[in-house]
């Protein structure tokens, strides 16, 4: 196997999804293979869904892994989404980091930016991209000239008159759960893209996660001044991305 295959793991709050990742090119090698988040999401139920991936792919070697939470030195700081006994929790360890197959964890909506900023619509972008993942919460990533600045969870702020923070107003699965048209649900996020754009007056706004394939469907209630645009990876960008983490890091393991 090419040295420059690397397997990615995105965790989300519905699925845990992998693929071997072509570190030259940034594309997916294979076909991903996707198992439900169970539930409870727990350190321990979690882990044996990570290792029927990583079984799965038949994998040896590094791991990255995109998880959804605020994450520092692999370790979960916040579980909006997920079981609160992550707080604290070295992911990497739970998930069964070994020297011979190191694991590096990032946040999720961290790694989406990464792989989109490298190899889809965020390439050579300067000023202040920021990406959003709709799903189960919002994630956000946010660049400077190319540079990511780590957890800034924008999905996580108040908005004006509501009394919610904000994924509990404009993420996917309110969309589902109050049955929202695609209209009132354009209208809720277009509230939430005008505080965005009013804490971090960014140059553009790239739209990521499960839903930005159904921007079509809300874009006519977008009215901020800030360019939208939706990912061009899509749903693949949570994948590439914590592949392309996990090869930066164990790159740096070999060389430090
Ligand atoms: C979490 C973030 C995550 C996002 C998308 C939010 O609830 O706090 O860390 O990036 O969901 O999964």
């Amino acid at each position: 196997m090419s040295k420059k295959l690397i397997l990615g793991v995105d965790v989300g709050a519905s699925g845990i999804k992998g693929a071997l990742v072509n570190m030259t090119t940034g594309k997916m090698a294979t076909e991903r293979f996707r198992v439900p988040t169970p539930s409870p999401a727990t350190p321990k139920n979690m882990a044996k869904a990570f290792g029927q991936i990583v079984e799965h792919f038949d994998y040896q070697g590094p791991i990255g892994c995109g998880f959804p939470a605020i994450i520092k030195k692999n370790v979960a700081k916040s579980a909006s989404n997920i079981d609160k006994s992550w707080i604290g929790v070295n992911i990497s360890k739970a998930f069964g980091n070994t020297s011979d197959a190191p694991i590096f964890v990032t946040n999720d909506a961290d790694a989406a930016g990464v792989a989109e900023m490298n190899f889809g619509l965020g390439k050579n972008k300067k000023g202040v991209v920021v990406l959003i993942t709709i799903g189960t919460g919002l994630g956000s990533a946010m660049f400077i000239d190319g540079k990511l600045v780590p957890n800034t969870e924008f999905g996580h702020f108040y908005l004006k008159d509501q009394s919610k923070v904000a994924e509990a107003f404009a993420a996917d699965s309110v969309r589902k759960k109050k049955d929202l048209s695609w209209d009132e649900f354009g209208k809720r996020f277009n509230e939430y893209l005008q505080t965005l754009e009013r804490i971090t007056s960014p140059n553009l706004i790239i739209l990521g996660g499960g839903s930005s394939k159904k921007f079509d469907l809300f874009r006519k209630k977008i009215k901020i001044e800030t360019e939208v645009v939706p990912a061009q990876l899509r749903n693949e960008a949570g994948i590439i991305g914590a592949a392309a983490y996990g090869y930066q890091k164990s790159k740096a393991l070999v060389n430090s």
